[in-house]
C-alpha cells in the first residue's frame, strides 16, 4: 500500500484480545491503519505484551482509584500522548474508564468503542451477564462513536450471536469476542478510509458498510 496509513491509538485495560485482533489486521500490508501507541491504565493488561512484541510504544497511566473514572488531569495526559503520537483515531478496546472531557473535545468524532452487547440493550458493565439474566436469545457486540454518554454514541457496526440455554457468562463472552475481533477491524478500516459520516444518530457510508 502506497498511501499513508492512519495512525491509531488503542486504549485497553484488560486481556487485550481486541488489541491483538486489530494489531494483527494492521500487520496486513493492505490495511489502512497502523497502531501508533497503546495506552493502558493496567500494568498487567494482556495488551502490553502484544504491543511490545510488535515494538508499539506503550504508556501505562496511573488513572487513580475511582472505579470507572480517571483521576483529575489524567485525561489531559492521555490526550497529550495521543497528540504527541500524531494519532488520527482512537480505539477504546476494553478501556474501563469513562472519557468525559478533554479527549472528547480534542478528538471529537474520532474516538470509537467496542461494547459486548447489541446497543442500546445492556450498556455499561457486565453486558453479557445482563443479557443472560434478561433472557435475551440474541446477543452481540457494537462498535460506536464515543460521545459524552455511556455506550450511547452513534452506531457504526453490530454483529449478533445466539444465546444458548446452557450458556454462562464465560461461554457467551467468548462467542461475542469472536465477533468483536472481526467488527473492530472492519470499523477501523471504514474509519481510516474515510467512508463513514455521522448524520444525527445514524452513521452512513458510501457503500455497504456491513
Ligand atoms: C470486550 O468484551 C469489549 O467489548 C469490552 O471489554 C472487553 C475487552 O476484552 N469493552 P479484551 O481485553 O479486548 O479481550
Amino acid at each position: 500500500m502506497t498511501s499513508k496509513r492512519c495512525r491509531l491509538a488503542v486504549l485497553a485495560s484488560g486481556r487485550g484480545s481486541n488489541f491483538r485482533a486489530i494489531a494483527q489486521s494492521c500487520q496486513r500490508e493492505d490495511f489502512p491503519a497502523e497502531i501508533a501507541c497503546l495506552i493502558t491504565d493496567n500494568a498487567t493488561s494482556g495488551a502490553i505484551a502484544g504491543a511490545e512484541a510488535l515494538s508499539i510504544p506503550v504508556s501505562i497511566v496511573d488513572a487513580g482509584k475511582r472505579r470507572g473514572r480517571l483521576a483529575d488531569g489524567v485525561e489531559e495526559g492521555i490526550a497529550d500522548i495521543c497528540e504527541t503520537a500524531s494519532v488520527d483515531f482512537i480505539l477504546l478496546a476494553g478501556f474501563m474508564r469513562i472519557l468525559s472531557g478533554p479527549m472528547l473535545d480534542r478528538f471529537a468524532g474520532r474516538i470509537i468503542n467496542i461494547h459486548p452487547s447489541l446497543l442500546p440493550s445492556f450498556p455499561g458493565l457486565h453486558a453479557q451477564r445482563q443479557a443472560l439474566e434478561f433472557g435475551a436469545r440474541i446477543a452481540g457486540c457494537t462498535v460506536h462513536f464515543v460521545d459524552a454518554s455511556v455506550d450511547g454514541g452513534p452506531i457504526i457496526l453490530q454483529a449478533a450471536v445466539p444465546v444458548f440455554d446452557d450458556d454462562d457468562v464465560e461461554s457467551l463472552r467468548e462467542r461475542i469476542l469472536g465477533e468483536e475481533h472481526r467488527v473492530v477491524s472492519r470499523a477501523v478500516e471504514l474509519l481510516a478510509t474515510g467512508r463513514l459520516r455521522i448524520e444525527g444518530r445514524r452513521v452512513l457510508g458510501d457503500d455497504d458498510i456491513h
